[in-house]
């Protein structure tokens, strides 16, 4: 498994999954762009690494708009010249009753799930193509491919397009040997759960057959794998991390 200098495109690495996944992949001796909307917190991430002997750079933005999809992919061809993995991570996941559903949440989840997932993919594989190598993994989740609990309705449909967008993106990159997968995560002990009251938490817990949540680092154990160069045959897949939950 190698991703020995390759530049990496990290989003929502501030913390949580993407913070252990540009941890993980620095590790690996990759070149990681650490990118959130948390500026003070990427350049923490940033130091992490560094500290650890690795490479990494912040460009925080908000990746919610096509403006800023292009920007961020300018930017890191300007500071290393080139990228070859890019991991679709930053979501958000605010707990709305059905009834409750407003059209601007609606719309902010869209923009922030999964219209970069579509307009960065885009921007990254137009640099990819040059170089016939490419890899693009896209964070999902159990509930786009079941449906979501816990006031997740319009999340899960947000998940569940970006499995559909991974298959479709997938198709029309193959010819540039850009290799597009997704990981969908059960739930995970990050910030994003925390919103989940502690009854919930128990009655989740109690259908995993591993019988907990998991550690951000576990899904980036199942990412990094997918950013491999010596990972050559698996595109369109959805990786299922959930200790079990959902079998499908
Ligand atoms: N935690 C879970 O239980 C769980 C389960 C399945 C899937 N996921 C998915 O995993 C991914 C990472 O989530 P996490 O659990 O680490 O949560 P998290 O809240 O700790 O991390 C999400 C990151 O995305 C960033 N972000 C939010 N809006 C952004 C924007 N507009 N622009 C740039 N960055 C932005 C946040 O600042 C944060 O650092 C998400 O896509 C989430 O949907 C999480």
């Amino acid at each position: 498994m190698s991703v020995q200098d390759r530049v990496a495109i990290v989003t929502g690495a501030a913390r949580g999954i993407g913070a252990a996944t540009a941890g993980l992949l620095a590790k690996g001796g990759a070149k990681v762009v650490v990118t959130d909307i948390e500026a003070a917190l990427s350049e923490q991430v940033v130091a992490d690494i560094r500290a650890g002997g690795g490479e990494a750079i912040a460009l925080p933005c908000d990746i919610s708009s096509v403006e800023a999809c292009e920007r961020l992919v300018a930017d890191t061809l300007a500071h290393y010249g080139r990228v070859e993995i890019l991991v679709n991570n930053a979501g958000i996941c605010p707990r709305i009753p059905v009834d409750e559903m407003t059209e601007a949440m609606f719309d902010r989840m869209m923009s922030i799930n999964l219209k970069p997932i579509f307009f960065l993919t885009r921007a990254a594989c137009n640099a990819m193509k040059a170089q016939q190598f490419g890899r693009v993994v896209n964070v999902s989740s159990t509930g786009g491919r079941i449906g979501g609990v816990h006031n997740a309705t319009v999340y899960s449909a947000t998940k569940g397009g970006v499995l559909a967008m991974t298959k479709s993106l997938a198709r029309h990159y193959a010819p540039w040997n850009i290799l597009i997968n997704a990981v969908a995560p059960g739930a995970v002990n990050t910030r994003m759960f925390e919103s989940v009251g502690k009854e919930s938490l128990e009655a989740y817990v109690d259908t995993v057959p591993l019988k907990r949540l998991a550690e951000a680092e576990e899904i980036a154990q199942a990412i990094v794998p997918l950013c491999s160069a010596s990972m050559t045959w698996v595109t369109g897949a959805t990786l299922d991390v959930n200790g079990g939950v959902v079998m499908v």
